[in-house]
Order: structure tokens, then C-alpha cells, then sequence
């Protein structure tokens, strides 16, 4: 069996947990691997940095730091995972779902329309690790805040700034499915200074806990809302050697990609389909490997000739606006390319602990599909 992921395994992360718990003595939030991993991730995107428990918490926090609320509305695009727009609706704001393009980034044109008076926050997904033009997107927005969903982002960057640093705020993930991971993790970057006590008093239940322990405060008490959202040491030091590893990381999984691409792209073309791919002025991280099928008809047929093969291929997303919760929010119009996307999209296994053997497995069968299409 061949499966779509694995979660990377360098052989090092049980003697990191291990010092942990038996060297550091330190198993709970805030302790010397999330320090580490902190400083690892400010030096890479050069912004203040919080490590918490998810993506999905970490866009919470933005959605808390931009105190969004009953009234507002937020620019989402339909095509993205739910916690995209979860975290602000969860806050009483309203999604207002915007189109992608072919390659599953925000489509600006779309945004445009829908920017108004009552637009509290523009919410970027840089999908498969690629992005929007970030500049036009930014002049576009003006005064209204732009959060980068940069879940699939790490190590990616567009104009050569790194993805997750033209937002008020980033949020990144540290899912197993992710480059890399800690099981569950993410990170929290702030562009925007003046958020960055507010946004670790909320990362710790609404106390100035991280002040106390720098010697700033004396004690420690309750200051802000706020909830449980700081990485245990544990779930730290896991990560803390994948980051070390980031670049090897990165290497193999360019190996990987470069020949899916390589076999790939001229027989999917030639059955009217593309690979999902980032504009020239997109460093990516190949996050993901993506076919667009010309038909839903061809990618169920895709599946199932993978899956009898024991190649495990899925697709994603349910379009957001067409979602049972999502059509309570939208006014039923059509997002034809999120809808595309939703039928037509198949993602390829692609981790770093693949084999050789695997990888050509993969080509060798997709090509056979193709062949006999
Ligand atoms: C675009 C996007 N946003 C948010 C998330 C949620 O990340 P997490 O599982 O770390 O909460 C994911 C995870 O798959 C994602 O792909």
C-alpha cells in the first residue's frame, strides 16, 4: 500500500522528547524546545513568532486579535479547508466566499467585488504552498487586514519574501500532513508589534504568564480573554528536529515533485487536464502535487485504477459555499472554479520518507491511467 501521506520520520525526535522529559524536566508549554523552535521560526520568516497547538488555533487568535465580531464580515476563498473561515465565524462574523483561480489561489478580481464597508478582515490561503499575486492583493486591501492562512506555506515565498509575512498576521501548520509536523502544532507570526502582547496573553488563558516568567511581573494574573493555545515541550521538541532538518526536508521532497512533474505534465495535458502549479514570481515548497482532471468522471476513474493498485490518491476541498454550513452563510451564486476544483482535483502521495521504488510506482500507474484514457 502506498499511502497519499506518511508523517516524516528522521529517527531523532524520540531522543528529542526524551530530553524533554528526562533532562529538562520541562513537558508543558513555554519551555526550552519551544524556544528553540520559536527562534528557529523567527529567524527563517523574521517576525515574532508564537508556537501553538494548530493552524486552526492559531487563526482563531488572529480572528481575537482583530476583534472580529456579530456584524462583521470576513473574505474567505470557498476553496480552502473549514478552518479558514471557522475561526471567524466562530466569532459571529459573517464569510463572504470569494472565487479562486485554476491553481487554487484567491482570485483578486472576485475580491475586489466583494470588498465593502463591513469587510473586517481578507482571509489569504496560500494553496499547495503557492500564492496570490501578494503585492496587488495588499494595495487592493488598503486599511482592511489581510491574515495569511499559510497552513501549506512553510519555507515558500513569493517576490522572494517569505509567505506568512505580508499579513497583520500568519498562521502556519505543523499537522502530520504538513512538511513538516509534531502531530498537531502551528505557529502564530505577527507583523504588526503592536499585537504581540495581546496575542500572548491570549495564547495563555488571558494572563501576562509569559511576562512573569521573563521577570517582567512579579506574578501572574488574569489580563485579557484568552484560552489554552501554547505547544507542550513535548510536541516542541518532536518539531524542533524537523525544523533543524527543514532543508533536507525540502530537498527530497524537490526530488519527489520535480519527477512526478517531469512524467507527468505532458501525457495530463495531453487528456486536457494541468498540474497545479504557483506563478514564476512563486518560490514553492511543494507542498502538495495536484491534478487537475478535465472531467469529475476522469478523476473518479483515476481513484479507483490507484486504489486497485493500492495507491491511495484523494481530493479535497468540499467548496465552503456549497458545504451544508457554508450555504447558510452564501447567497447561492456560483463560484464556477472552486466548484471545478471540488470535482476535479486529485492529490498525489508525496512525503518525505518515500522510496524510490514508491515514487515510480506512482508515475508508472498514473501514466497507465493516462494512457488508456
Ligand atoms: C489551508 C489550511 N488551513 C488550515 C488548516 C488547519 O491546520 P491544523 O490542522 O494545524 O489546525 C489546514 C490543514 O490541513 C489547511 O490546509
Amino acid at each position: 500500500m502506498i499511502p497519499f501521506n506518511k508523517p516524516v520520520h528522521l529517527g531523532t525526535e524520540l531522543s528529542a522528547m526524551a530530553e524533554a522529559i528526562l533532562k529538562n524536566g520541562h513537558v508543558a508549554g513555554g519551555g526550552p524546545f519551544g524556544k528553540r523552535c520559536e527562534a528557529m521560526l523567527e529567524q527563517m520568516l523574521g517576525l515574532r513568532t508564537l508556537l501553538v497547538t494548530s493552524c486552526t488555533h492559531a487563526l482563531e487568535m488572529a480572528a481575537l486579535l482583530l476583534e472580529v465580531g456579530p456584524g462583521d464580515e470576513f473574505i474567505v476563498p470557498s476553496y480552502t479547508f473549514v478552518s479558514t473561515a471557522n475561526a471567524f465565524a466562530l466569532r459571529g462574523a459573517k464569510p463572504v466566499f470569494a472565487d479562486v483561480d485554476a491553481h487554487g489561489n484567491l482570485d483578486l478580481a472576485h475580491v475586489e467585488k466583494l470588498l465593502n464597508p463591513r469587510t473586517k478582515a481578507v482571509l489569504v490561503v496560500h494553496y499547495a504552498g503557492n500564492s496570490c499575486d501578494m503585492e496587488a492583493l495588499l494595495k487592493l486591501c488598503g486599511d482592511v487586514p489581510v491574515v495569511e492562512d499559510a497552513a501549506q506555506a512553510l519555507a515558500a515565498s513569493f517576490d522572494g519574501k517569505p509567505l506568512g509575512t505580508f499579513g497583520v498576521c500568519s498562521a502556519f501548520s505543523f499537522h502530520e500532513t504538513k512538511n513538516i509536523g509534531c502531530g498537531e502544532g502551528g505557529a502564530l507570526t505577527l507583523r504588526d508589534p503592536n499585537l504581540i502582547d495581546r496575542a500572548e496573553y491570549i495564547r495563555d488563558k488571558g494572563t501576562n504568564r509569559r511576562k512573569f516568567q521573563n521577570g517582567i511581573v512579579d506574578k501572574y494574573t488574569w489580563v485579557d480573554i484568552g484560552s489554552s493555545y501554547v505547544l507542550s515541550d513535548l510536541n516542541a521538541a518532536y518539531l524542533s528536529t524537523q525544523l533543524e532538518a527543514l532543508p533536507r526536508i525540502q530537498a527530497r521532497r524537490k526530488q519527489i515533485y520535480s519527477a512526478y512533474e517531469e512524467a507527468l505534465t505532458e501525457p495530463v495535458e495531453r487528456m486536457g487536464g494541468y498540474i497545479v502549479k504557483g506563478s514564476p514570481r512563486i518560490s514553492g515548497n511543494q507542498h502538495l502535487f495536484a491534478i487537475v482532471f478535465r472531467s469529475p468522471e476522469h478523476r473518479t476513474g483515476y481513484i479507483a485504477h490507484m486504489r486497485k493498485h493500492d495507491i491511495i490518491t484523494p481530493f479535497h476541498y468540499v467548496a465552503l459555499h456549497q458545504s451544508p454550513m457554508g450555504q447558510k452563510f452564501h447567497d447561492g451564486s456560483s463560484l464556477p472554479v472552486s466548484e471545478r476544483l471540488t470535482g476535479c482535483l486529485v492529490r498525489l502521495p508525496l512525503y518525505f520518507n518515500m522510496t524510490d521504488a514508491e515514487r515510480d510506482e506512482v508515475i508508472g500507474r498514473t501514466q497507465e491511467f493516462l494512457r488508456a484514457l
